[in-house]
């Protein structure tokens, strides 16, 4: 028989209405979550929610722009009014902007860093009160290899967001340990997400398939990620099964970064 290793839970996901979030919101609705998707396109999250409560699992839509701290504390406070509780919190929305550093205006750089940076502050801000309460929590940031540990031509703005990510995720996991709160980053590589395609052009690429399929075969595991992939590593980390890691970055890449020569 097999067990639900988040029933019961709450969580939240940002950016849940496509890409990594929405792999990593049916994930957790698949073992028995309650999860709230908050996203800024309305109309996806409501198809989502209704579709998942149609297979049995619960998600519930909220129209959130993780950026404006208004909304957030809102869209927080419904939830824990709604739910009695928050025990996970994923920061996953983000934007990838790809220009280059003297050619990027000022108002994309800060738009990367309203969402990227400013985005992950004002969730986590919003749920830690209800964690520090409970004495319970995961919050889990969905970084990138792309800052961290690597980078390319056009990603000053987004490297240096996930950057800060890091140094976010290690200092709040020492202040809250004590309070049993995991806080853990994950650093995907390359995943199969609009994201990942809205590249492509820029990269020279006329067919966003074909600039999938080469980037897949430099990785060692002969591919992209898929969002289910993406999705078991977020229910390892959002359950109790990964109880006593904190402040980590966890690569999930097929491989990718620690290959000396590519192909
Ligand atoms: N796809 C990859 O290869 C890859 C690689 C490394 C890291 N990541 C990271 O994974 C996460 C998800 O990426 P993805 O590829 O699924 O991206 P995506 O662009 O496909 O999806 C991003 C989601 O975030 C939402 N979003 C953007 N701005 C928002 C805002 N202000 N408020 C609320 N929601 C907002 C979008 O509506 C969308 O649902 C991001 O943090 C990204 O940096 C992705």
């Amino acid at each position: 028989m097999s067990v639900s290793i988040l029933k019961g839970r709450v969580a939240i996901v940002t950016g849940a209405s496509r890409g990594l979030g929405e792999g990593i919101a049916r994930a957790f609705t698949g073992e028995g979550a309650v999860v709230a998707m908050f996203s800024r396109d309305a109309q996806r999250l409501q198809e989502h929610s209704a579709a998942l409560k149609e297979m049995g699992q619960e998600a519930v839509a909220f129209p959130v722009d993780v950026a404006d701290v208004a909304q957030v504390n809102r869209a927080v406070e419904q939830v824990v009014s709604e739910f009695g509780r928050v025990d996970i919190l994923v920061n996953n929305a983000a934007v990838a902007p790809s220009m280059l550093f003297v050619e990027m205006p000022d108002d994309v750089r800060d738009g990367v860093i309203d969402v990227n940076i400013k985005g992950v502050w004002n969730c986590t801000r919003a749920v830690m009160p209800h964690m520090l309460k409970q004495r319970y929590g995961k919050v889990i940031n969905i970084s990138s290899v792309t800052g961290p540990m690597v980078s390319g031509k056009g990603m000053t703005a987004y490297a240096a967001s996930k950057g800060a990510v890091s140094g976010f995720t290690r200092t709040l996991a020492l202040e809250v340990a004590e309070y049993g709160i995991n806080v853990n980053a994950i650093c995907p590589g390359s995943f199969d997400t609009p994201m990942f395609r809205s590249v492509a052009g820029k990269r020279g690429w006329s067919s966003d398939d074909e600039y999938v399929k080469h980037v897949g075969k430099e990785i060692p595991l002969g591919r992209l990620g898929t969002i289910e992939e993406m999705g078991d590593l977020a229910v390892f980390l959002a359950s109790d099964k990964s109880k006593y890691i904190t402040g980590a970055e966890i690569v999930i890449d097929g491989g990718n970064i620690i290959q000396e020569h590519k192909g």
